[in-house]
Order: structure tokens, then C-alpha cells, then sequence
């Protein structure tokens, strides 16, 4: 089978400072794939290069088989690849709503859908009203983005994503800067909203990791040291010394501020 994404070979440096030392990876269209790994290991950088958003010293990037490594992040996003839940991507003035038709919008190539039968606006809003009930944002159609909750506006960003037609999520940390509560939410969302297609997915709550991954790979300076199943990953001596063993023990409780930052980073 040809996987939704592969990496090979891909090698970063920053001046002299190798960042990524030879990243080999294969996921499988559909899989739920987790990157974990310390601070500053190059994960954030991997994502970049994946979006487009930097060029690789070495190595290939391919999206179902075809080279992606040389194209604009526009262009990459065009091909159903998109980043999202990092940075809110949300026009603040907009409804939710109107977010969502801006996203749909630029996507009328999805002529596998029931929505194929309509024409013009009435897709478009179909699309919207689809993905708005999808990421639970059903209450909130029309008030403008910039009034959301922060968790709110990260599900809308995952709407957005999703009402664009990407077919493969990559998702750099989505839990940060949430309390637990509204953590589990996005998690679960991310889960319920993914399924079929194909996820990326940057996250340091082991708890979600395990919720939601089909594999994970280890990513540790630079290097991918073990990639295999959640059994594997976590019955894994090297994983556990260089990051894993830290993680469990601290489990969720190192989620910081847990209830007091409700909504205070947005
Ligand atoms: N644009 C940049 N220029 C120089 N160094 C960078 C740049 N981006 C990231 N780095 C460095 O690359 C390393 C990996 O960073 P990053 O990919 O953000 O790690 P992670 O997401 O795994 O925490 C860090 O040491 C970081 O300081
Ligand atoms: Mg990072």
C-alpha cells in the first residue's frame, strides 16, 4: 500500500546544528500516528518541513506517493495535508459559521460526497453545517470567532481543517494550554473527527497519546529511536531511559495549572 505520508532520509540543520539526523517514517493512510519525544528534539521542525514551511537539507517528503518536498505550504494544503490546532488560524471578526464556509469553500473538489449533488452555496453550507455539528460548535454557529473560548477556537481550527477536505491532520501538541477537562474534550474530538483519515499528531499526555494512537514513534535528538505499537512503545527500555519512563511517572498530573488557566490563553 502506498502510505499517506513518508519521510526519508530527512535531514535538518540550523548554521552548523544538525537538528534532524536522518527521519525515516511511513504512515499508513488512516492511521492515528503519534510523534513523541523531549523538548527539543526536533519534532516542531519535522512538522515544518512536513507542511512545507522549511526545506529539508536532505531527504523526501511524499504524500500518497507524490514529492512534496519542494512544494509551497499553499500547495501542499491544496493536496489534503494540513496543519492545524497549532497556531489558531481563525478570522476573529467572522461568525464560526462564516469561518467554516471560508474553509469550504475552497474546496469544491470533493465529488465523493453526498454533498456532490448540490450546487454552489448550498454545498458550501452544507459542508460548514456538517463539520459544525462534527467538532461541536453547534451552539456557538454565530458568534463571531474571536468571542470563543481558547478551546473553542481550537476546535474551530480543527474545523476549518476539516471543512477544507484535508484528508491528513498533522497536530502539534493540541492539548497545550488546556486544563484536564477541556483537554479530554479535544482528544476526543480529535479522535471522533479523524476517524478515516489520516493523523500526525505531536503530543506530550501519555493518557491522549494512548487514547488515541495506532502507533508512535519516539523521536530523540534528532533520531526516530523506536516506532511500533502502544504495547511495544511502552514496554520499550530505551524509550523509557531517554523519555517515557519521566512521562508515566509524572502522568497527567503534570498538566500545568489545571483548573485555574480556563480560557486564559487565547
Ligand atoms: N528556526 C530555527 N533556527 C535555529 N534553531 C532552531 C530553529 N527552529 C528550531 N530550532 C532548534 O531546533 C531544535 C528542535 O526544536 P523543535 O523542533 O522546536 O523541537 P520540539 O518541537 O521537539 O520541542 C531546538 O534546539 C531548537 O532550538
Ligand atoms: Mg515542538
Amino acid at each position: 500500500m502506498i502510505p499517506a505520508l513518508a519521510l526519508y532520509g530527512i535531514e535538518k540543520r540550523f548554521g552548523p546544528t544538525p537538528i534532524l539526523r536522518g527521519v525515516d517514517l511511513a504512515i499508513e493512510p488512516g492511521e492515528r500516528h503519534a510523534l513523541i519525544g523531549p523538548n527539543g528534539a526536533g519534532k516542531s521542525t519535522l512538522f515544518n518541513l512536513i507542511g512545507g514551511g522549511a526545506r529539508p537539507n536532505a531527504g523526501r517528503i511524499h504524500l500518497f506517493g507524490a514529492d512534496i518536498t519542494r512544494l509551497a505550504p499553499a500547495a501542499i494544503a491544496r493536496r489534503g495535508l494540513a496543519r492545524s490546532f497549532q497556531r489558531t488560524s481563525v478570522f476573529a471578526r467572522l461568525s464560526v459559521f462564516d469561518n467554516l464556509r471560508c474553509a469550504a469553500q475552497l474546496t469544491e473538489r470533493d465529488r465523493t460526497r453526498w454533498w456532490q449533488r448540490l450546487s454552489g452555496a448550498a454545498a458550501i453550507d452544507a459542508r460548514a453545517a456538517e463539520v459544525l455539528d462534527a467538532v461541536g460548535l453547534g451552539a456557538r454557529r454565530d458568534v463571531a470567532a474571536g468571542t470563543l473560548s481558547y478551546a473553542e477556537q481550537r476546535a474551530l481550527d480543527l474545523g476549518i481543517a476539516l471543512a477544507g477536505g484535508a484528508h491528513t491532520l498533522l497536530l502539534d501538541e493540541p492539548t497545550a494550554g488546556m486544563n484536564r477537562a477541556e483537554a479530554a474534550r479535544a482528544i476526543e474530538l480529535i479522535r471522533d473527527t479523524t476517524a478515516g483519515r489520516t493523523l500526525l499528531m505531536v503530543e506530550h499526555d501519555m493518557d491522549a497519546v494512548f487514547a488515541i494512537a495506532d502507533r508512535i514513534s519516539v523521536l530523540v535528538q534528532g533520531r526516530i529511536i523506536a516506532s511500533g505499537s502502544p504495547a511495544t512503545i511502552r514496554a520499550d527500555a530505551g524509550v523509557r531511559a531517554a523519555y517515557l519512563g519521566e512521562r508515566l511517572e509524572q502522568g497527567s498530573a503534570a498538566r500545568a495549572g489545571d483548573a485555574a488557566d480556563d480560557g486564559a490563553r487565547r
